[in-house]
């Protein structure tokens, strides 16, 4: 069994076995012990802002909807009639009164109640095919659903993302843009890339540009004890949370170099203040929840990055940036100005990540070992082979 001899024979600090990011046999395993028991991102309120509104997010076979309620809550439904299976929503994002499927017109309220199952005889038992539903929740304005059975822990995720999420206000935000790109790289490659700033200094001059110590030749201690004070005493979390036995989450806030008001080319900020943020002085909050969520924030704007694994060699990945609800397009923000930072640093990884995925599949390739300063990737490694071990026992 391919899967449980790789789990034995990993050694912590060293890259993944070759087969941990080409085989099926693995993909498989990381799909049922990662993806199907943890809580996934799967958007922001504010790309449903009416009820009724709904997306879909497509996970391996299963598509889910997830749909607003009339009270601001939020439903997540799987997308399969339970009168013959057909797929009740065909379109990416819409708004429904009501889920009605295409096929024979069974028509389900968004909490996913059966109401109407025409022609079907009196005795029949509406209450048994009620749609079958997954789990939702919404913390500061992001939506996470779970397709574990049984509920997995939400509460570490909500203390830790609340107190950095509220002052953006997120749920009644505005979606400026959002981009979709297919990597040609397994999807923990991407979540490597993302826990570590080894590599910042020869790939991204931009983002080196707009975040002091980013280089890792630069030190950046007595601004940030500085900053951090001044975002306390504007009520602005600052408290490191780390990713600890039995947690997914990691949030930071570190400034942004002294000149530079946002993550933009030009250091110059971007837009409106977001939110409950009066100035363009918050620096960056930094988050990520495994296995899928990273976001990176700056007073006027916040973008999201959502990873989903299509196959072993394939990952979807979704850049969302949101400004403020009040922010209009051409006048208090330009869509370039906003996205090009992103836009250049997300290519850039996107690239590193496709050819490390190329060297990986080399018959020469061997594990080779992490540096001290890519910590975090260890930690989120360890975690990915954890779950693994958990999963198949
Ligand atoms: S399959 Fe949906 S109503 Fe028949
Ligand atoms: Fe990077």
């Amino acid at each position: 069994m391919i899967v449980r001899e790789l789990i034995n024979n990993y050694q912590s600090g060293y890259s993944l076995e070759q087969p941990f990011y080409t085989s099926n046999e693995v993909f498989d395993a990381e799909w049922d012990c990662i993806f199907k028991k943890h809580w996934l991102f799967a958007g922001n309120m504010a790309q449903i802002p009416k009820p009724g509104d709904y997306f879909l997010y497509a996970l391996q076979n299963d598509t889910v909807i997830i749909i607003r309620g009339n009270n601001d809550e939020v439903y997540a439904h799987y997308n399969t009639c339970t009168h013959r299976g057909s797929a009740i929503c065909l379109q990416e994002k819409g708004n429904a009164a009501k889920l009605i499927c295409p096929y024979h017109q069974w028509v389900f309220d968004k909490d996913g109640t059966l109401l109407n199952a025409r022609m079907m005889p009196d005795d029949f038992c509406k209450e048994q095919y009620n749609l079958r539903s997954v789990h939702a929740k919404v913390v500061g304005g992001l939506i996470f659903i779970s397709l574990a059975e049984e509920v997995p822990d939400f509460s570490s995720i909500e203390t830790s993302l609340k107190p950095f999420l509220l002052p953006f206000e997120i749920a009644t935000a505005k979606v400026a843009c959002k981009k979709n790109y297919k990597l040609k790289a397994n999807w923990k490659l991407v979540g490597e890339n993302f826990r570590e700033c080894y590599h910042c200094g020869g790939a991204h001059p931009e983002y080196c540009s707009a975040v002091i110590g980013a280089n890792l030749r630069e030190n950046a201690d007595i601004l940030t004890s500085d900053k951090q004070k001044e975002w306390i005493s504007k009520g602005l979390t600052t408290e490191l949370v780390e990713v600890t036995t039995g947690t997914t989450t990691y949030a930071i806030r570190y400034p942004l170099r002294p000149g530079f008001e946002s993550y933009s080319l030009d250091g110059k900020k971007v837009s409106l203040p977001m939110g409950l943020h009066k100035d363009h002085d918050a620096g960056v909050v930094g988050l990520v929840n495994y296995p899928n969520f990273w976001m990176d924030a700056v007073s006027d704007y916040v973008w999201t990055m959502k990873v989903t694994p299509v196959d072993a060699a394939t990952t979807d990945v979704e850049f969302c940036w949101l400004v403020d609800t009040n922010a209009v397009e051409g006048k208090d923000y330009d869509l370039k100005h906003l996205t090009d930072f992103w836009e250049i640093t997300g290519e850039q990884d996107g690239k590193l990540c496709e050819n490390n995925f190329k060297g990986i599949q080399s018959n020469a390739y061997k594990p080779g070992p992490y540096a001290p300063v890519e910590d975090q990737v260890i930690n989120f490694v360890d975690w990915c082979v954890e779950q693994l071990k958990k999963g198949m026992e």
